[in-house]
């Protein structure tokens, strides 16, 4: 038995935060992560929205980039005072996987990390809260995804959880909050959304539910995200949506190694995800394609690009994909985003352990040892090709 699922409701289009006003209930704590929304004015307005609702609210600020452990804690410490029956998170994949993590304690505070960290082992949710979510990137996804992205500071590690437990309710897609993006975030999240849509497409879940949806955003990808990191609001509206798919895409097919490198690399080199992703993304095509050259081809035959054989076809998804990251300032390599050799070199042991043992590995188009890890992380430092 196969499984798909996406959040019940997905409100989308300018205005669509109005829908707030129309939630039913006492109390909503509003997850929020440092001063962007603030700045902006969003966060006012979620506020504002929620108590037009008639429901009390409860702001619990300051998630870091990358929440950590503590931070859920804290945060879930703070909904257990309060008794929320909303939980309503509004930022970037930060706050608003942060807030998933707080659901879970605040619904279980005797649960353990280390056990709610084993895939599809979160217990039941939605006894106490429901769970809605406002992106303000264009990539994570966050909003319609079964996935948390958590850090452990103390090993520097990501971990990412996972279960059908924690995909929102309610995913608001309103993309003025968008607009705000600064250019460099534009193309790290949008670099995310196209990683995300290029692995669930390739992905051991892969299915005929996800594929369309993966290969429409890439698609979109393909004629917005330049535009949209140079500002263009139309290109942004789409982006925002285009990213949305690839979330419902890869929540439900999986992602692969490149996801793996990137959360055992971000935290511990300070790359931000996104850009970890686009800087692996052309290498590890380069590996899975001995496993998963026919897909690729079918990705770069529908973006029309051109070759006449599934290799040709492929080799022009990784040239698309190369030329992208140069018109987005995304590095080709980990030497070229200012990685100390040293530091790599002491650390190439341990990351290649940690991204083996990802959950995000598991679901990869090809298997992958240990050594062939190392050998992709150093193709990635040098910025040397992959050669199977
Ligand atoms: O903290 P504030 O002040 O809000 O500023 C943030 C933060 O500094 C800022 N920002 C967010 N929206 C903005 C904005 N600035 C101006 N205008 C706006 N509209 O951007 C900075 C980064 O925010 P963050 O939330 O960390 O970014 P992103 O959305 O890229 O999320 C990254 C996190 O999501 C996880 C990543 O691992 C990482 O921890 N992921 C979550 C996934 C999921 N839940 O399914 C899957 C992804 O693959 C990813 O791993
Ligand atoms: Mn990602």
């Amino acid at each position: 038995m196969e499984r798909f699922t996406i959040p019940r409701d997905v409100y989308y289009s300018k205005g669509s935060m109005e829908v707030l006003k129309e939630l039913k209930g006492n109390k909503a704590s509003i997850v929020v992560g440092g001063s962007s929304m603030q700045r902006t004015g969003f966060l006012d307005k979620t506020r504002n929205l929620l108590e037009q609702a008639g429901m009390e609210t409860q702001i619990i600020d300051g998630v870091e980039p990358d929440p950590s452990v503590e931070t859920v804690m804290k945060g879930a410490r703070m909904m257990r005072e309060f008794q929320p029956d909303w939980i309503v998170s509004i930022g970037g994949g930060s706050p608003i996987d942060a807030a998933k993590g707080m659901w879970i304690f605040y619904e279980h505070p005797e649960a353990k990390f280390e056990d709610i960290a084993k895939p599809f082992n979160i217990p039941e949710l939605r006894n106490k809260a429901k769970f809605a979510a406002i992106p303000s990137t264009s990539g994570t996804a966050s909003e319609v995804t079964a996935f948390s992205v958590i850090t452990d500071y103390k090993e520097g590690i990501k971990y990412p959880l996972a279960d059908f437990k924690i995909t929102p309710d309610i995913a608001i897609l309103d993309p003025e909050i968008a607009y705000e993006m600064p250019q460099k975030l534009t193309a790290h999240t949008g670099i995310d959304a196209l990683t995300h849509a290029t692995e669930a497409v390739t992905a051991s879940q892969a299915s005929d539910f996800s594929d369309p949806l993966a290969l429409k955003a890439i698609m979109m990808v393909k004629e917005y995200l330049v535009e949209s990191y140079q500002g263009n609001q139309e290109a942004r509206d789409r982006m925002h949506v285009a990213q949305c798919l690839a979330g419902m895409a890869f929540s439900n097919a999986l992602l692969g190694i490149c996801h793996s490198m990137a959360h055992k690399t971000g935290a511990m080199f300070g790359i931000p995800h996104g850009c970890a992703n686009g800087i692996y993304l052309p290498y590890v095509i380069a590996y899975n394609r001995k496993a998963a050259e026919s897909k690729y081809a079918e990705i770069a035959r529908y973006i029309g690009l051109d070759g006449t054989n599934d290799q040709e076809l492929c080799d022009a998804y990784i040239g698309f994909i190369v030329d992208l990251n140069k018109k987005l300032n995304i590095p080709a390599s980990l030497k070229e985003y200012g990685v100390e050799e040293q530091a790599f070199y002491d650390k190439l042991d341990a990351i290649a352990a940690n991204a083996a043992s990802d959950a995000c590995t598991f679901s990869n188009p090809r298997e992958i040892s240990e050594k062939e890890l190392k050998e992709l992380f150093q193709a990635a430092y040098h910025g040397t090709s992959y050669i199977n």
